[in-house]
């Protein structure tokens, strides 16, 4: 049995948006936000055991991606460890989102699709393209700027701002 475009627009859906999120950027808001646009729920996925040595905790950066989108019921925030796809299996969702940059990030983004297309055929890794002003916009830049005592007010949303104050005060006040 098919079915008609109405019935197929009223199915609701579901994508993971999955990254390490160390710490959540205006550049991957920007890609969440838009992604709800095209998709009823949108769970963002933080990743676990990723790095060795983070800034933030996983449970401080599920906090506070939920404090940016909590006037946004489309967009849940879990964590997930070990391969991304069992994760995506036991949650019954189909569709990865990835954002992309630059053609560099091309390579490394294709070879996990295709990885994870085998792991699981049915799996569908969907690339948006970053909004021209974030191109530049990574988490890592925004660590060594804030790290060196560089404004990252443009890089971030204020509540992040304020939590990376505090870890390079703290930071500063043991290496004292
Ligand atoms: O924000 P990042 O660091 O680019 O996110 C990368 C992430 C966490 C999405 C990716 O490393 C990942 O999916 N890790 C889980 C382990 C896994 O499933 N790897 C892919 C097999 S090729």
């Amino acid at each position: 049995m098919s079915l008609t475009s109405s019935e197929i627009s009223h199915q609701s859906s579901a994508a993971i948006f999955p990254g390490s999120f160390d710490p959540v950027t205006v550049g991957h808001i920007d890609l969440i936000e838009r992604s709800t646009a095209v998709f009823d729920e949108v769970i963002v996925a933080v990743a676990c055991n990723q790095e060795k040595t983070p800034l933030f905790t996983v449970a401080e950066r599920i906090e506070m991606i939920k404090k940016v989108f909590s006037d946004n019921p489309r967009v849940k925030v879990e964590t997930f460890g070990g391969l991304l796809i069992d994760y995506l299996v036991k949650r019954e969702v189909h569709v990865i989102i990835r954002g992309l940059r630059a053609v560099s990030d091309f390579e490394y983004e294709f070879q996990m699709a295709l990885m994870n297309r085998k792991l699981a055929p049915d799996v569908e890794t969907f690339f948006m393209t970053s909004s021209a002003l974030y191109t530049y916009v990574s988490s890592r830049i925004v660590k060594e700027l804030a790290s060196l005592g560089g404004d990252v007010s443009d890089l971030v949303h204020p509540l992040v701002e304020k939590e990376i104050k505090a870890k390079y005060g703290t930071i500063k006040k043991v290496a004292d």
